[in-house]
């Protein structure tokens, strides 16, 4: 079958993609990865025969072995039990399956807590946590880290050259925090890098205020349970400071695999917008981007948010294929009330990424377990074995996965980035500001639904980062902003891009110090507007009325959270607040200059329908349009990754679609002589030159040489 080259805008790959293999090598001989993580130590190892046979049947091409095996590789200190092992991976490969094996250094095992109480983590209120679960290490202890060295040491030294293992994998789900004795070291010494002297730390911290003047490095603490608010920067930092001592951690072993085995890929799995390490700081770190993703079954809005996340992973790896390390294939276990999906949801979910860049989808875990904490998560095989409606719908997704080989390798355009920045969302969670109810990743998830909803291809972008290529910028929550980051915005209005600058944004530097001058400082005259007062809003929100010629609906709405006292500079008044404290400040605003581009203003949190008035405007005037802008059906997603248009049905009815509005002039007469549209799942046309999606169900459909 030949491809035919799209000539649509979003074939294209996003700016800044980096066209380093990463994941190429195994996907180009298996297609898309398929499988899970798979716990072989709590089986009997006449269970793993029937498992291969099991898996094998599933179209699993890989597994994800020894997360958790420390304590049955060393049961003693010092003591190595292989053997077991060996005989698992020499079973996956006799029959056909890869392996992405882990460092099995997220849970030591009890024998080292026991032998060194200071491996365990402390919280912030002194307690040190014990063993008996998982992830029981402090980041910072040394001892903790010898030993987890050299137990990777061994496993990649006797497995470098095992003809199974494709891949590595780090540990699990990096995100301890530890705010013990020998994290206060660790802290420090991570400060005097970052500071030089107790001086500029001083200044930094702002410790003029509330007595807090360190005269001694060793009197400096992480953050730890006190009377009252903590201060803000040190707050700060501590959580800059656990990001880097994880992600040290993940190096040192990264580089102990990378010198054993240099070849093979290495990863970690994150955990999308997890709040405890900064990604971008990492996601150069990783040969592969993997994620484990649990969008929470009682969300509403849980397609769009997974399709955030997932264009999250796939910008973290500037564009590379990614892979779904982990997923249920119905309930988890770890909420209070585990509602399930169907079958139907679970491949609908999968497809999803697929569409964002994932070339691989894994599960946690293969075998339902029958003991242990996750004797209740569900798996791709369950307790009640093959013959259940789980496992074949597993079945269906394997065969269905095994059709989109076509589109392995192949990239997302897009022309719109969203900005996101781990600092600034620490800060905007500290304590003591005009108001806890501006939530960044809330924001940043409403902005993002609209454009999800039209199909509009997006980036996820760090601030600071290069942002030329990009038509459109949107900045929902950037309550800290360094002045690097301000100056990439500023050049890409310049250059004629259009920015959405959201509320709160621009507030404090990197030190989380207030700027002064009336606000945004280092972006007043790109908005053309600016503030003097942050005003948070009573329950019953502020009244906001649409200027005529504004993209909303006339009339007004009741903005939310928080309104701004601002004054016009020369931007347009969109839209305004009518009465109390706010009464005729802009609420909205556009500012167009000769020779630039638009720099829109949302100083405050309109109800979502006029929230998506504005961005779509902002869209539309900026010239970028969705994946197929004829189709707009409520829970239809349509996303273009490379040749193939997917568009999968999130809704709860049948959704029909005419390919021509999805294509167009695709249909008759065929686009290009001899070509026709067909759905790679199916491997057929659409009948009657409509696609007819039943809920949860999906078509992937290219043109291609008949
Ligand atoms: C993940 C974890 C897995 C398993 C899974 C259950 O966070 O990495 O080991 O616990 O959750 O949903």
């Amino acid at each position: 079958m030949t491809l035919l080259t799209p000539d649509r805008a979003g074939g294209r790959p996003s700016p800044g993609t980096d066209p380093a293999p990463g994941l190429a090598p195994l996907t180009t001989e298996l297609g898309i990865l398929f499988g899970g993580d798979y716990n072989p130590e709590q089986w009997d190892p006449a269970v793993w025969r029937e498992d291969v046979r099991l898996m094998r049947q599933a179209g699993v091409n890989l597994v994800t072995v020894g997360v958790f095996s420390w304590s049955r590789y060393e049961p003693q200190p010092g003591v190595r039990d292989f053997a077991w092992m060996d005989e698992v991976l020499d079973l996956l490969h006799a029959h056909g399956i890869a392996v992405d094996l882990a460092t099995p250094t997220a849970s030591p095992p009890p024998w080292l807590g026991n032998l060194h109480p200071e491996t365990l983590p402390v919280d912030a209120d002194g307690v040190r946590l014990g063993w008996g679960s998982r992830n029981q290490f402090s980041p910072a202890s040394r001892v903790y880290r010898e030993h987890a060295l050299a137990i990777t040491r061994d496993l990649v030294e006797r497995y470098a050259e095992h003809p199974a293992v494709r891949m590595w994998h780090v540990g699990n789900e990096f995100g301890q925090v530890c705010h013990g004795e020998e994290s206060a070291v660790a802290f420090r010494g991570w400060l005097r890098e970052r500071y030089g002297s107790l001086t500029a730390l001083n200044e930094a911290w702002g410790t003029s205020v509330w007595s807090q003047h360190y005269g001694r490095w060793e009197e400096i603490t992480p953050p730890r349970r006190a009377p009252y608010h903590l201060n803000p920067t040190q707050v700060l930092d501590f959580r800059r400071y656990s990001s880097d001592a994880l992600r040290s951690l993940f190096r040192e072993q990264r580089d102990l695999i990378r010198e054993i085995d240099p070849v093979r890929p290495v990863t970690t799995n994150f955990m999308g917008f997890f709040a405890l390490v900064d990604y971008w700081s990492w996601a150069e770190d990783l040969d592969v981007v993997a994620d484990d993703a649990y969008p929470d079954p009682t969300d509403p809005h849980a397609a769009s948010t997974s399709a955030l996340t997932h264009d999250l992973m796939r910008s973290l790896g500037r564009g590379r294929p990614w892979v779904l390390m982990e997923q249920a294939a119905g309930a988890v276990s770890w909420r209070p009330h585990n509602l399930t999906k169907s079958p139907g949801r679970s491949r609908l979910e999968s497809l999803q990424a697929v569409a964002r860049g994932a070339d691989a989808i894994c599960f946690f875990q293969w075998r339902a377990a029958t003991k242990g904490p996750e004797r209740f998560h569900s798996a791709m095989l369950p307790h009640a074995g093959p013959e259940t409606r789980a496992h074949q719908g597993v079945r269906r997704l394997g065969a269905d996965l095994a059709r989109l080989r076509p589109v392995v390798g192949s990239r997302v355009g897009a022309r719109v980035a969203i900005l996101f920045d781990w600092p600034s969302w620490w800060a905007s969670q500290g304590e003591a500001l005009p108001t806890d109810r501006l939530d960044a990743l809330a924001q940043l998830r409403s902005w993002y639904r609209p454009l999800w909803e039209d199909g509009v291809a997006v980036d996820v972008a760090r601030p600071g980062q290069d942002l030329s290529g990009y038509d459109v910028v949107l900045a929902p929550q950037l309550y800290l902003l360094t002045e690097p980051a301000a100056d990439t915005l500023r050049e890409h209005v310049a250059r004629g891009g259009t920015l959405v600058l959201g509320p709160f944004g621009g507030v404090a530097d990197e030190s989380a110090h207030v700027r002064t001058g009336r606000f945004p400082a280092l972006l007043r005259d790109v908005v053309g507007v600016s503030g003097e007062e942050w005003v948070s809003l009573p329950d019953d929100g502020a009244e906001v009325v649409w200027a005529a010629a504004a993209p909303g609906r006339p009339g007004s709405f009741r903005a939310e959270v928080l309104g701004e006292l601002l004054r016009s500079e020369g931007a347009e008044v969109l839209a305004s607040f009518r009465g109390g404290h706010l009464d005729g400040a802009p609420a909205i605003t556009r500012h167009r200059r000769p020779g630039s581009g638009a720099a829109w203003y949302v100083g405050t949190v309109p109800p979502q329908d006029a929230l998506a008035d504005v961005l779509r405007q902002a869209i539309a005037e900026a010239g970028v349009e969705g994946a197929a802008p004829a189709v707009r059906l409520p829970g239809v997603e349509v996303v273009r990754r490379g040749d193939a248009l997917f568009v999968l049905n999130h809704g709860r009815g049948t959704a029909r679609v005419r390919v021509e509005d999805l294509l167009p002039g695709s249909s008759v007469p065929p686009r290009h002589p001899g070509s026709e549209v067909v759905d790679l799942l199916t491997g057929l046309p659409p009948a009657a030159g409509e696609v007819v999606l039943a809920a949860d169900d999906a078509v992937v459909l290219i043109e291609r040489n008949s």
